[in-house]
């Protein structure tokens, strides 16, 4: 499969959860290979601090944040069995080749009653693109969810009723995925067995069984 995540809002966790679900999809035994098609390079950055500290690099990654996206991602992902796509904070026309190249599209949203779910350009550039590709799925994902809150009470009970839906799978607001830039480590390598890297494992889950 070719996941994207997707946002325009920085800071909702695309790269962390882009790092994350390839990292799982390898221990899983599958072929990975991670694109970085953000400008800034923070997947790079992690593949680098993880090459500082001698460890064994888990997946394939390229950076590739251009807007010719769509027309090289079949070459490269000729030898995997799955394309993660780490995207880019803003709506552009890179943000519109990744669509136009992903099966599926994760919206990472955090719980907060100040921010709409995405932005109007987004969901209408998803909507264009599955009136020509009906396979395209999208769906919300939410991240940062701190358990037993009033707000990730409410956030689930907004995104119940949202177009594209929300996975089933949600990852909580957990420490050492915020160390793991700096780390060059992912949940499972640094707390094997934890709330986050099950999370990881349920996310990945959800996805192997929904197909494509
Ligand atoms: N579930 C989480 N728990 C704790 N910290 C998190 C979680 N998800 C992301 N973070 C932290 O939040 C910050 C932003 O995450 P990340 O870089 O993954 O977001 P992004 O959407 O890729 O941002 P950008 O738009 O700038 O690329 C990082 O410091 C990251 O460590
Ligand atoms: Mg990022």
């Amino acid at each position: 499969m070719i996941v994207a995540f997707l946002n325009q809002k920085g800071g909702v966790g695309k790269t962390t959860l882009a790092l994350h679900l390839a990292g799982e999809l390898t221990r899983l035994g599958h072929r990975v290979l991670l694109i970085d098609a953000d400008p800034q390079g923070s997947a790079l950055d992690w593949a680098e601090q993880r090459n500082r500290e001698g460890l064994p690099r888990l997946f394939a990654m390229v950076g590739l944040a251009r807007e010719t996206l769509h027309r090289e991602v079949p070459d490269l992902a000729s030898g995997v069995e799955h394309v993660v796509i780490d995207g880019p904070p803003r709506v552009t026309a890179l943000a519109r080749s990744a669509i136009l190249t992903a099966e599926r599209v994760l919206i990472p949203v955090q719980p907060s009653p100040f921010d709409a779910w995405a932005s109007a350009e987004l969901l209408r550039l998803l909507d264009e693109a599955r009136g020509w590709r009906p396979g395209l799925s999208a769906r919300f994902l939410l991240n940062r969810c701190i358990a037993r809150t009033r707000l990730l009470r409410d956030a689930r009970r907004e995104l119940a009723g949202v177009v594209p839906p929300a996975m089933a799978a949600s990852v909580g607001q957990r420490v050492v995925f915020a160390r793991c830039i700096r780390s060059g480590r992912l949940a499972f390598e640094s707390e094997p067995g934890s709330t986050a890297a099950r999370e990881i494992a349920a996310l990945a889950a959800e996805l192997l069984e929904t197909g494509p």
